[in-house]
């Protein structure tokens, strides 16, 4: 399988957001988008963006405290922090496998921890900081399908 990346500069917190809504208007029933970066390096803004490409409304707080927060906008979106999980085995615990081979979209933020759950065809975004704003590295088996049809946004 041939794994395409690309690099995306994100120089302030709207072009975390409006990478977000591109990603959500790409995203289809099944889809997974694993996030990887540091403590505060936009993975939770960039769930916002995809959330509102999805029309869900309303606010979509960082998932931290509870694991897993799901939404249903155009597709059912699942957004999972799994800072707080020791790895794998209590990922399952909690259903993450269900939701990863369900018909939303799931989101997971700290990804890294859960990665032998993660379908070969998630798409990853790693975040890092870029001056004073991000740079985003996506990987993924189905790339050209995920930046298809958007304008010049990357
Ligand atoms: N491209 C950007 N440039 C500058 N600041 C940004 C950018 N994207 C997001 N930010 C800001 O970075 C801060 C942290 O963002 P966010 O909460 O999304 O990070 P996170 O990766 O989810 O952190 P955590 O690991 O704590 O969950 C926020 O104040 C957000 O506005
Ligand atoms: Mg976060």
């Amino acid at each position: 399988m041939t794994v395409a990346t690309t690099s995306v500069e994100l120089p302030d917190e709207a072009a975390t957001l409006e990478l977000g809504r591109r990603l959500g208007a790409a995203a289809r029933a099944g889809d997974v988008l694993a996030l990887h970066g540091t403590l505060g390096a936009g993975k939770t803004t960039l769930v916002h963006g995809l959330a509102a490409a999805l029309g869900i409304v309303g606010p979509v707080p960082s998932p931290t405290f509870v694991l897993i927060r799901e939404y249903t906008g155009r597709l059912p979106l699942a957004h999972v922090d799994a800072y707080r999980l020791g790895g794998s085995d209590e990922a399952l615990a909690i259903g993450l496998d269900e939701l990863l081979g369900g018909p939303g979209v799931t989101a997971v933020e700290w990804a890294e921890i859960v990665d032998d759950l993660l379908p070969a065809q998630t798409l990853h975004v790693h975040l890092s900081t870029a001056g004073a704003g991000r740079r985003a590295e996506l990987r993924g088996p189905e790339l050209g399908r995920w930046l298809a049809g958007a304008g010049d946004a990357a």
